[in-house]
């Protein structure tokens, strides 16, 4: 049997690493883990425990304290063929995915002690390889060593255009200006943070999807996860 590797997708918000990263993993019977997921679970605790006041400021202390009771996992969903999210078992899919939460969550993903949580439950998911990842620290921080590493990108208007469509596509309120604004500033967050910053891996391959189909970015996907399995060595018995 071929060796199993770990596959690292990052990039900035809303350019589609998801859908790659998770077609891919269907495609090749591989795990597929949202990290940012688990970020965006992070955020709804503190919200859903009144740890974010209105103005922003955020409760860091307690916080910090009831991290241990954030458990984050993923259930395959026979019916969209994708993993849901669930936080302390209560699947939470829809509500990680509002603009509120989108809203908060690069402060809470800056956090150190909450990268540290995170990062450590990415790391014994992905301990036997077999894992398509996406994120933004998974081929710098998560996963240095991860055998094959994508930097995905796309324009500003394009990332929030498809963003928009997603939540309306779900009957969530959007305004596209309000969209583009957020996806900027969580870029600026996610980039100038002092613990494991956006950034590209020095190995990655990059890949602008701006003017690509879904079909098309999963072709090049494939085909790069070819060409690298190719050039392994073979598995040690
Ligand atoms: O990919 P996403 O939009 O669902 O990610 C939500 C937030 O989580 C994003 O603003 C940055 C943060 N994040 C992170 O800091 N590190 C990761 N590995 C994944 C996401």
């Amino acid at each position: 049997m071929d060796k199993k590797i770990t596959i690292a997708i990052d990039g900035h918000s809303s350019c589609g690493k998801s859908t790659m990263a998770k077609d891919l993993a269907r495609e090749i019977g591989y795990i597929y883990i949202d990290s940012g997921a688990m970020y965006r679970c992070c955020t709804l605790f503190a919200l859903d425990n009144s740890l974010i006041a209105p103005d922003g400021t955020i409760d860091t202390a307690t916080l910090e304290a009831r991290m241990p009771e954030i458990q984050v996992s993923f259930k395959f969903n026979p019916e969209t063929r994708r993993p849901d999210t669930y936080l302390n078992n209560e699947l939470v899919e829809d509500r990680i995915r509002t603009m509120e939460v989108s809203s908060h969550v690069s402060p809470i993903a800056a956090l150190p002690f909450v990268r540290a949580a995170m990062t450590a439950q990415q790391q014994a998911m992905g301990r036997e390889g077999g894992i398509v990842m996406d994120g933004r620290d998974i081929g710098t921080a998560v996963f240095p060593d991860a055998e094959l590493k994508i930097f995905v990108t796309a324009s500003d208007e394009i990332r929030a255009q498809r963003r928009y469509d997603e939540l309306i596509a779900k009957g969530q309120p959007a305004d596209f200006d309000d969209v583009l604004a957020n996806l900027r500033e969580r870029d600026r967050i996610d980039s100038t943070r002092a613990v494991a910053p956006l950034r590209q891996a020095p190995d990655a391959l990059v890949l602008d999807n701006s003017h690509l189909t879904i079909p098309e970015q999963k072709q090049w996907l494939i085909e790069r996860f070819k060409e690298k399995t190719k050039t392994l060595p073979p598995p040690s018995l």
